[in-house]
Protein backbone atom coordinates (compact mmCIF):
# COMPACT_ATOMS: atom_id res chain seq x y z
CA UNK A 1 0.00 0.00 0.00
CA UNK A 2 1.49 3.77 -1.20
CA UNK A 3 2.09 5.72 2.29
CA UNK A 4 2.46 9.11 2.52
CA UNK A 5 6.15 10.14 3.11
CA UNK A 6 7.35 12.18 5.55
CA UNK A 7 10.50 15.08 5.85
CA UNK A 8 11.14 15.50 9.52
CA UNK A 9 12.33 19.21 9.98
CA UNK A 10 13.95 19.93 13.12
CA UNK A 11 13.64 16.11 14.09
CA UNK A 12 15.81 16.25 17.35
CA UNK A 13 16.38 12.52 18.65
CA UNK A 14 12.90 11.89 16.78
CA UNK A 15 9.51 11.50 18.81
CA UNK A 16 7.61 12.97 15.62
CA UNK A 17 8.83 10.94 12.87
CA UNK A 18 8.27 8.02 15.25
CA UNK A 19 4.82 8.92 15.87
CA UNK A 20 4.46 9.35 11.89
CA UNK A 21 5.93 5.93 11.53
CA UNK A 22 3.18 4.25 14.60
CA UNK A 23 0.56 6.04 12.22
CA UNK A 24 1.75 4.18 8.94
CA UNK A 25 3.92 6.67 7.03
CA UNK A 26 7.17 6.53 5.75
CA UNK A 27 9.73 9.07 6.72
CA UNK A 28 11.96 10.01 3.96
CA UNK A 29 14.10 12.73 5.54
CA UNK A 30 14.89 14.20 8.51
CA UNK A 31 16.96 17.42 9.52
CA UNK A 32 18.65 18.73 12.84
CA UNK A 33 21.98 20.69 13.86
CA UNK A 34 22.06 18.69 17.01
CA UNK A 35 24.65 15.99 17.06
CA UNK A 36 23.95 13.92 20.13
CA UNK A 37 19.93 14.29 19.32
CA UNK A 38 20.78 13.27 15.51
CA UNK A 39 22.83 10.37 17.23
CA UNK A 40 19.87 9.07 19.00
CA UNK A 41 17.58 9.50 15.89
CA UNK A 42 20.21 7.15 13.90
CA UNK A 43 20.48 4.33 16.66
CA UNK A 44 16.59 4.26 17.31
CA UNK A 45 15.08 5.39 14.23
CA UNK A 46 17.61 4.27 11.49
CA UNK A 47 19.38 1.54 12.68
CA UNK A 48 16.54 -0.66 13.99
CA UNK A 49 13.78 -2.69 12.98
CA UNK A 50 10.18 -0.94 13.40
CA UNK A 51 8.26 -3.58 11.99
CA UNK A 52 6.16 -3.72 14.98
CA UNK A 53 4.76 -0.28 13.12
CA UNK A 54 2.49 0.33 9.68
CA UNK A 55 5.12 2.78 8.67
CA UNK A 56 9.21 3.02 8.07
CA UNK A 57 11.85 5.13 8.12
CA UNK A 58 14.43 4.92 4.33
CA UNK A 59 17.30 6.56 5.20
CA UNK A 60 20.25 5.29 7.38
CA UNK A 61 21.23 8.25 8.88
CA UNK A 62 19.30 11.67 9.42
CA UNK A 63 21.26 15.17 8.33
CA UNK A 64 22.80 17.26 10.29
CA UNK A 65 22.29 21.01 8.67
CA UNK A 66 21.36 24.32 9.73
CA UNK A 67 17.77 25.14 9.08
CA UNK A 68 17.98 28.37 9.97
CA UNK A 69 18.29 29.68 5.86
CA UNK A 70 21.27 32.11 6.99
CA UNK A 71 18.89 33.74 9.80
CA UNK A 72 20.92 34.59 13.28
CA UNK A 73 20.32 31.65 15.19
CA UNK A 74 22.77 31.44 18.37
CA UNK A 75 21.88 27.99 19.32
CA UNK A 76 23.77 26.76 16.15
CA UNK A 77 27.53 25.87 15.09
CA UNK A 78 28.97 29.10 13.13
CA UNK A 79 29.98 26.19 10.56
CA UNK A 80 26.86 24.62 9.56
CA UNK A 81 26.23 24.17 6.31
CA UNK A 82 22.56 26.24 5.97
CA UNK A 83 20.65 24.24 3.62
CA UNK A 84 17.76 24.88 1.24
CA UNK A 85 14.93 22.51 0.54
CA UNK A 86 16.62 21.23 -2.45
CA UNK A 87 19.76 20.42 -0.36
CA UNK A 88 17.46 18.25 1.73
CA UNK A 89 16.18 16.45 -1.50
CA UNK A 90 19.17 15.40 -2.96
CA UNK A 91 20.83 14.69 0.33
CA UNK A 92 17.99 11.73 1.01
CA UNK A 93 17.78 11.12 -2.86
CA UNK A 94 14.04 12.44 -2.85
CA UNK A 95 12.11 13.68 -6.77
CA UNK A 96 11.06 16.30 -6.96
CA UNK A 97 7.02 16.75 -5.65
CA UNK A 98 7.84 13.05 -3.78
CA UNK A 99 7.11 14.30 -0.29
CA UNK A 100 3.90 14.35 0.58
CA UNK A 101 3.88 15.69 4.39
CA UNK A 102 6.43 18.42 5.90
CA UNK A 103 6.49 17.59 10.02
CA UNK A 104 7.95 20.94 11.50
CA UNK A 105 8.54 21.76 14.94
CA UNK A 106 10.91 24.55 14.78
CA UNK A 107 12.03 26.37 18.25
CA UNK A 108 10.39 29.60 19.07
CA UNK A 109 12.20 30.65 22.14
CA UNK A 110 11.03 33.90 22.05
CA UNK A 111 7.07 32.46 22.87
CA UNK A 112 8.75 30.24 25.90
CA UNK A 113 6.77 30.92 29.30
CA UNK A 114 10.05 32.73 30.53
CA UNK A 115 10.75 35.14 27.70
CA UNK A 116 9.01 38.47 26.52
CA UNK A 117 6.18 38.82 24.38
CA UNK A 118 6.25 42.05 23.49
CA UNK A 119 4.53 43.51 20.23
CA UNK A 120 5.58 42.66 17.34
CA UNK A 121 6.35 45.13 14.62
CA UNK A 122 3.55 45.04 11.53
CA UNK A 123 4.46 42.14 9.10
CA UNK A 124 7.33 41.21 11.00
CA UNK A 125 7.89 37.81 12.97
CA UNK A 126 9.86 37.84 15.74
CA UNK A 127 11.40 34.43 15.56
CA UNK A 128 13.66 33.71 11.88
CA UNK A 129 13.46 30.22 12.47
CA UNK A 130 9.26 30.72 11.71
CA UNK A 131 10.48 32.64 8.96
CA UNK A 132 12.85 29.47 7.56
CA UNK A 133 10.62 27.15 8.11
CA UNK A 134 8.08 28.97 5.73
CA UNK A 135 10.40 29.14 2.77
CA UNK A 136 10.83 24.97 3.27
CA UNK A 137 7.06 25.22 2.80
CA UNK A 138 7.35 27.11 -0.30
CA UNK A 139 10.23 25.49 -1.87
CA UNK A 140 8.20 21.64 -1.43
CA UNK A 141 4.73 22.68 -1.18
CA UNK A 142 3.48 19.31 0.73
CA UNK A 143 -0.09 18.41 0.69
CA UNK A 144 -0.16 18.96 4.84
CA UNK A 145 2.19 20.24 6.77
CA UNK A 146 2.23 19.47 10.74
CA UNK A 147 3.31 22.23 13.09
CA UNK A 148 4.14 21.51 17.15
CA UNK A 149 4.90 24.18 19.14
CA UNK A 150 4.55 25.73 22.53
CA UNK A 151 0.84 26.81 23.52
CA UNK A 152 2.02 30.98 24.03
CA UNK A 153 2.07 31.26 20.56
CA UNK A 154 -1.70 31.41 20.83
CA UNK A 155 -2.50 34.24 23.05
CA UNK A 156 -2.34 32.68 27.04
CA UNK A 157 -3.17 29.25 25.86
CA UNK A 158 -6.48 31.00 24.43
CA UNK A 159 -7.32 29.90 20.92
CA UNK A 160 -6.42 33.15 20.04
CA UNK A 161 -3.62 33.85 17.81
CA UNK A 162 -0.43 35.74 18.20
CA UNK A 163 0.78 37.60 15.36
CA UNK A 164 3.31 34.94 15.25
CA UNK A 165 0.84 32.77 14.03
CA UNK A 166 -1.33 35.52 12.35
CA UNK A 167 1.55 35.79 10.16
CA UNK A 168 2.55 31.91 9.62
CA UNK A 169 -1.28 31.42 8.42
CA UNK A 170 -1.13 34.70 6.24
CA UNK A 171 2.21 33.25 4.59
CA UNK A 172 0.77 29.68 4.04
CA UNK A 173 -2.78 31.03 2.56
CA UNK A 174 -0.77 32.80 0.01
CA UNK A 175 1.66 29.90 -0.62
CA UNK A 176 1.10 28.19 -4.30
CA UNK A 177 2.22 25.72 -6.43
CA UNK A 178 4.08 26.01 -9.48
CA UNK A 179 0.49 26.51 -12.20
CA UNK A 180 -1.54 27.03 -9.87
CA UNK A 181 -3.03 30.84 -9.26
CA UNK A 182 -3.28 32.50 -6.15
CA UNK A 183 -6.91 31.78 -6.48
CA UNK A 184 -6.33 28.13 -6.65
CA UNK A 185 -3.86 26.68 -3.58
CA UNK A 186 -2.83 28.14 -0.82
CA UNK A 187 -3.01 26.37 2.52
CA UNK A 188 -5.85 26.38 4.70
CA UNK A 189 -5.14 24.82 8.75
CA UNK A 190 -6.51 24.23 11.98
CA UNK A 191 -4.44 25.26 14.94
CA UNK A 192 -5.24 24.16 18.52
CA UNK A 193 -3.88 23.98 21.80
CA UNK A 194 -4.29 20.71 22.94
CA UNK A 195 -2.94 18.57 26.54
CA UNK A 196 -1.18 15.49 25.66
CA UNK A 197 -3.38 13.59 28.26
CA UNK A 198 -6.02 13.89 26.32
CA UNK A 199 -4.51 12.25 23.66
CA UNK A 200 -3.50 9.21 25.75
CA UNK A 201 0.12 10.76 26.64
CA UNK A 202 0.65 10.22 30.91
CA UNK A 203 1.58 13.74 30.81
CA UNK A 204 -0.32 16.55 30.89
CA UNK A 205 1.27 18.64 27.94
CA UNK A 206 0.10 21.85 26.30
CA UNK A 207 1.12 22.59 22.81
CA UNK A 208 -0.29 24.41 20.08
CA UNK A 209 -0.44 21.68 16.72
CA UNK A 210 -0.97 22.89 13.24
CA UNK A 211 -2.63 20.80 10.76
CA UNK A 212 -2.12 22.58 7.21
CA UNK A 213 -3.49 21.08 3.80
CA UNK A 214 -2.88 22.54 0.54
CA UNK A 215 -5.69 23.58 -1.49
CA UNK A 216 -8.93 22.74 0.76
CA UNK A 217 -11.16 24.75 3.13
CA UNK A 218 -10.52 25.34 6.83
CA UNK A 219 -13.94 23.38 7.21
CA UNK A 220 -12.74 20.13 5.44
CA UNK A 221 -9.88 19.82 8.10
CA UNK A 222 -11.33 17.81 10.97
CA UNK A 223 -9.13 17.73 13.78
CA UNK A 224 -8.74 14.75 15.68
CA UNK A 225 -11.04 14.62 18.92
CA UNK A 226 -9.17 13.66 21.85
CA UNK A 227 -9.77 10.26 23.38
CA UNK A 228 -8.74 10.38 27.09
CA UNK A 229 -10.03 12.29 29.51
CA UNK A 230 -9.76 13.05 33.37
CA UNK A 231 -14.10 12.18 33.80
CA UNK A 232 -13.91 9.49 31.06
CA UNK A 233 -17.64 9.05 28.94
CA UNK A 234 -18.46 6.26 26.39
CA UNK A 235 -16.07 8.02 23.76
CA UNK A 236 -13.38 8.95 25.81
CA UNK A 237 -10.90 6.70 28.55
CA UNK A 238 -9.71 7.51 31.64
CA UNK A 239 -6.03 9.59 31.62
CA UNK A 240 -2.65 7.22 31.09
CA UNK A 241 -1.52 7.81 34.59
CA UNK A 242 2.21 7.62 35.75
CA UNK A 243 1.51 3.95 37.96
CA UNK A 244 -0.06 2.87 34.51
CA UNK A 245 3.65 3.82 32.66
CA UNK A 246 6.62 3.51 35.11
CA UNK A 247 5.60 1.19 37.63
CA UNK A 248 6.75 -2.08 35.76
CA UNK A 249 8.16 -5.12 36.52
CA UNK A 250 11.12 -4.16 34.06
CA UNK A 251 12.43 -1.23 36.41
CA UNK A 252 13.75 -1.46 39.44
CA UNK A 253 12.13 1.09 41.37
CA UNK A 254 14.08 1.42 44.74
CA UNK A 255 17.55 2.05 43.04
CA UNK A 256 20.22 3.50 45.09
CA UNK A 257 21.24 6.80 44.76
CA UNK A 258 23.71 7.04 41.67
CA UNK A 259 23.05 3.55 40.64
CA UNK A 260 22.56 2.33 37.14
CA UNK A 261 20.15 -0.42 36.22
CA UNK A 262 22.77 -2.69 34.69
CA UNK A 263 23.69 -5.76 35.99
CA UNK A 264 21.03 -5.82 38.98
CA UNK A 265 19.54 -9.57 39.33
CA UNK A 266 15.87 -9.80 38.14
CA UNK A 267 16.13 -6.69 35.54
CA UNK A 268 17.20 -6.24 32.12
CA UNK A 269 19.99 -3.67 31.77
CA UNK A 270 18.69 -0.25 31.15
CA UNK A 271 21.83 2.67 31.65
CA UNK A 272 19.01 5.16 31.22
CA UNK A 273 17.35 3.91 34.38
CA UNK A 274 20.11 5.86 36.09
CA UNK A 275 19.50 7.56 39.45
CA UNK A 276 20.93 10.52 39.84
CA UNK A 277 22.55 11.24 43.81
CA UNK A 278 21.50 13.92 46.09
CA UNK A 279 22.66 15.59 49.02
CA UNK A 280 21.76 13.75 52.06
CA UNK A 281 19.68 17.15 52.86
CA UNK A 282 17.79 17.41 49.82
CA UNK A 283 17.17 13.40 50.51
CA UNK A 284 15.65 14.83 54.25
CA UNK A 285 14.01 17.40 52.62
CA UNK A 286 11.68 15.55 50.33
CA UNK A 287 11.07 12.76 53.24
CA UNK A 288 9.65 16.02 54.65
CA UNK A 289 7.82 17.33 51.71
CA UNK A 290 6.27 13.61 51.23
CA UNK A 291 5.30 13.93 54.93
CA UNK A 292 3.15 16.96 54.35
CA UNK A 293 2.29 16.84 51.32
CA UNK A 294 3.46 16.96 47.92
CA UNK A 295 5.32 20.21 47.39
CA UNK A 296 7.72 22.87 49.09
CA UNK A 297 5.45 25.19 49.94
CA UNK A 298 3.37 22.15 52.57
CA UNK A 299 6.42 22.63 54.92
CA UNK A 300 5.79 26.56 55.79
CA UNK A 301 4.05 26.31 59.00
CA UNK A 302 5.84 23.18 60.16
CA UNK A 303 8.80 21.86 62.27
CA UNK A 304 10.57 21.23 59.02
CA UNK A 305 10.02 24.65 57.70
CA UNK A 306 13.78 25.53 57.93
CA UNK A 307 14.74 22.90 55.44
CA UNK A 308 13.13 25.23 52.94
CA UNK A 309 15.22 28.04 53.31
CA UNK A 310 17.89 25.90 51.78
CA UNK A 311 15.72 24.19 49.19
CA UNK A 312 14.24 27.73 48.42
CA UNK A 313 17.85 28.88 47.86
CA UNK A 314 18.13 26.43 44.58
CA UNK A 315 14.80 27.08 43.23
CA UNK A 316 14.88 28.11 39.33
CA UNK A 317 13.11 31.29 39.17
CA UNK A 318 9.08 31.03 39.12
CA UNK A 319 8.82 26.88 39.66
CA UNK A 320 5.98 27.01 42.47
CA UNK A 321 6.45 23.22 41.94
CA UNK A 322 9.78 22.90 42.21
CA UNK A 323 10.67 19.73 44.30
CA UNK A 324 7.37 18.43 44.29
CA UNK A 325 6.30 15.37 44.44
CA UNK A 326 4.92 13.46 41.14
CA UNK A 327 1.36 11.71 41.86
CA UNK A 328 0.91 8.08 41.12
CA UNK A 329 -2.69 8.08 40.17
CA UNK A 330 -2.47 11.25 37.79
CA UNK A 331 -0.40 12.18 34.01
CA UNK A 332 3.08 13.63 34.80
CA UNK A 333 3.36 17.59 34.81
CA UNK A 334 5.02 18.46 31.36
CA UNK A 335 8.67 17.06 30.92
CA UNK A 336 11.00 19.74 30.58
CA UNK A 337 14.83 20.03 29.04
CA UNK A 338 15.20 19.82 33.05
CA UNK A 339 12.91 16.51 33.57
CA UNK A 340 15.53 15.13 35.85
CA UNK A 341 16.25 17.99 38.23
CA UNK A 342 13.90 17.98 40.97
CA UNK A 343 14.49 21.67 41.90
CA UNK A 344 13.28 22.62 38.04
CA UNK A 345 9.93 20.99 38.92
CA UNK A 346 7.86 18.22 40.44
CA UNK A 347 9.95 15.90 39.35
CA UNK A 348 10.85 13.77 42.37
CA UNK A 349 9.06 10.15 42.04
CA UNK A 350 5.94 9.31 43.66
CA UNK A 351 7.25 7.01 46.07
CA UNK A 352 11.13 7.04 46.13
CA UNK A 353 13.47 9.89 47.74
CA UNK A 354 14.92 10.83 44.17
CA UNK A 355 14.48 12.64 40.74
CA UNK A 356 12.55 10.29 38.21
CA UNK A 357 15.34 8.53 36.25
CA UNK A 358 15.89 9.34 32.26
CA UNK A 359 14.49 5.71 31.33
CA UNK A 360 11.28 7.14 33.56
CA UNK A 361 11.35 10.46 31.66
CA UNK A 362 11.19 8.91 28.15
CA UNK A 363 8.85 6.38 29.06
CA UNK A 364 6.35 9.20 30.70
CA UNK A 365 6.88 11.11 27.14
CA UNK A 366 5.69 8.04 25.87
CA UNK A 367 8.80 7.06 23.90
CA UNK A 368 9.13 3.42 23.83
CA UNK A 369 10.35 1.28 26.42
CA UNK A 370 13.75 -0.19 23.79
CA UNK A 371 14.55 3.79 23.49
CA UNK A 372 18.04 4.27 23.80
CA UNK A 373 19.43 7.51 24.85
CA UNK A 374 22.24 9.43 24.77
CA UNK A 375 25.01 8.44 27.96
CA UNK A 376 25.19 11.69 29.52
CA UNK A 377 22.61 13.52 31.67
CA UNK A 378 22.34 16.85 30.04
CA UNK A 379 21.50 15.44 26.67
CA UNK A 380 19.24 12.97 27.76
CA UNK A 381 16.82 15.21 29.49
CA UNK A 382 17.02 17.74 26.37
CA UNK A 383 16.41 15.40 23.44
CA UNK A 384 13.47 13.94 26.04
CA UNK A 385 12.36 17.54 27.26
CA UNK A 386 12.24 18.74 23.40
CA UNK A 387 9.89 16.17 21.58
CA UNK A 388 6.58 15.74 20.45
CA UNK A 389 5.54 13.35 22.37
CA UNK A 390 4.73 10.39 19.73
CA UNK A 391 2.02 8.75 20.87
CA UNK A 392 0.10 12.65 20.20
CA UNK A 393 1.73 12.54 16.48
CA UNK A 394 0.04 9.50 15.82
CA UNK A 395 -3.22 10.60 16.61
CA UNK A 396 -2.89 13.74 14.70
CA UNK A 397 -1.24 12.20 11.80
CA UNK A 398 -2.78 9.24 11.68
CA UNK A 399 -6.42 10.74 11.62
CA UNK A 400 -8.39 9.04 8.39
CA UNK A 401 -8.29 12.92 7.09
CA UNK A 402 -4.99 13.92 7.37
CA UNK A 403 -3.99 10.75 6.25
CA UNK A 404 -5.89 10.17 3.19
CA UNK A 405 -4.59 13.77 2.40
CA UNK A 406 -1.04 12.04 1.86
CA UNK A 407 -1.50 8.86 0.97
CA UNK A 408 -4.23 9.72 -1.98
CA UNK A 409 -1.71 12.35 -3.46
CA UNK A 410 1.17 9.51 -3.32
CA UNK A 411 -0.61 7.27 -4.95
CA UNK A 412 -0.85 9.23 -8.04
C1 LIG B 1 11.29 21.18 19.66
S1 LIG B 1 12.78 20.40 19.16
C2 LIG B 1 12.17 19.24 18.00
C3 LIG B 1 11.82 17.92 18.61
C4 LIG B 1 11.50 16.84 17.64
N1 LIG B 1 10.49 17.22 16.67
C5 LIG B 1 11.02 15.57 18.38
O1 LIG B 1 9.84 15.29 18.33
O2 LIG B 1 11.85 14.90 19.02
C6 LIG B 1 13.52 21.59 18.14
C7 LIG B 1 14.79 21.14 17.44
O3 LIG B 1 15.23 22.19 16.60
C8 LIG B 1 16.64 22.07 16.48
N2 LIG B 1 17.18 23.33 15.95
C9 LIG B 1 17.20 24.56 16.52
N3 LIG B 1 17.74 25.47 15.69
C10 LIG B 1 18.09 24.79 14.56
C11 LIG B 1 18.68 25.17 13.32
N4 LIG B 1 19.02 26.42 13.07
N5 LIG B 1 18.88 24.21 12.39
C12 LIG B 1 18.53 22.93 12.62
N6 LIG B 1 17.95 22.52 13.77
C13 LIG B 1 17.74 23.43 14.72
C14 LIG B 1 17.09 21.74 17.89
O4 LIG B 1 18.34 21.09 17.86
C15 LIG B 1 15.95 20.81 18.37
O5 LIG B 1 16.29 19.47 18.22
Amino acid sequence: MSRGKVVDLFCGAGGASLGFVQAGYEVVGAVDAYERALETYETNLCGRDLDEYEGSVSFNEPMRADLSRGYEDDDVDDDLPAVTFEDIRERFDLEEGEVDVICGCPPCQNFSSLRDTEPWPDGKPKDNLLKAYVKFIEEATPDVVFFENVSNIMNAGEEVATDYVDWLVRQMRSITRGGDSKMEGGYSHELRVVDAADYGVPQKRHRTIGLFVYESSDEEIDFPEPTHAEDPDDDREPWVTVRDRIHRDDLKEDLDLGQKQVGIDGYPDDPAHRARRHQDSTVEMIEAIREHGGSWKDLEGTEEKDLIKECHQKVDSGASSAYGIMEWDEPAPTMTTRCTNISSGRFTHPSEDRAITFREAALLMGFPRWFELPNTNHDAERVIGNAVPPQLVKKMAGHPDIRSRSIESSAV
